[in-house]
């Protein structure tokens, strides 16, 4: 499992400590930044840099971390193939991959703390799109969808 990671300087604490964290699991971890802490960065940067990484396969999921997890979320459905969400909730967390594909996950340290945070990343990396007739139709809508102008 590889797993790309981003965030703005809302989530620069808590990307530190999930980094270290999935380390531990063996996870190979792909840290897109920001580097530093800087308060002048923007959510943008760091959601378009993940979400190229899972959708070009170099990852096969990622992890942005902003402030709600708001913005992140919307900047990474700006690029073709990536399906992002804010889930603050493990259900979603999880069914979010089995039902709907969802390769990127986004998070608030603003609004969860660190513990929410594990597990919320557990359920989703555990889970897997559930290869079903009806996922599958929807997730094919999904892709029409970028498709058209
Ligand atoms: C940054 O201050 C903050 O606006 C950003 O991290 C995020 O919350 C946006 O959704």
């Amino acid at each position: 499992m590889k797993v790309s990671i981003g965030c703005d300087h809302g989530g620069f604490d808590l990307k530190l400590v999930i980094i270290n964290w999935l380390k531990e699991q063996k996870i190979n971890v792909i840290d897109l930044g920001n580097e530093v802490y800087n308060i002048d960065d923007d959510y943008p940067d760091f959601a378009e840099k993940v979400s190229r990484n899972v959708v070009s396969g170099i990852s096969d999921k990622g992890i942005i971390i902003c402030g709600s997890g708001v913005g992140a979320c919307i900047a990474a459905n700006k690029i073709k193939g990536a399906r992002a969400s804010v889930c603050h909730d493990t259900y979603s967390a999880r069914q979010g991959v089995e039902h709907d594909c969802m390769n990127i996950l986004c998070l608030g340290a603003r609004v969860i703390g660190e513990q929410l945070a594990k597990e919320l990343i557990s359920a989703f990396l555990n889970a897997t799109f559930l290869n079903e007739l009806r996922y599958n139709k929807r997730l094919e809508k999904i892709k029409d969808l970028e498709n058209k102008k």
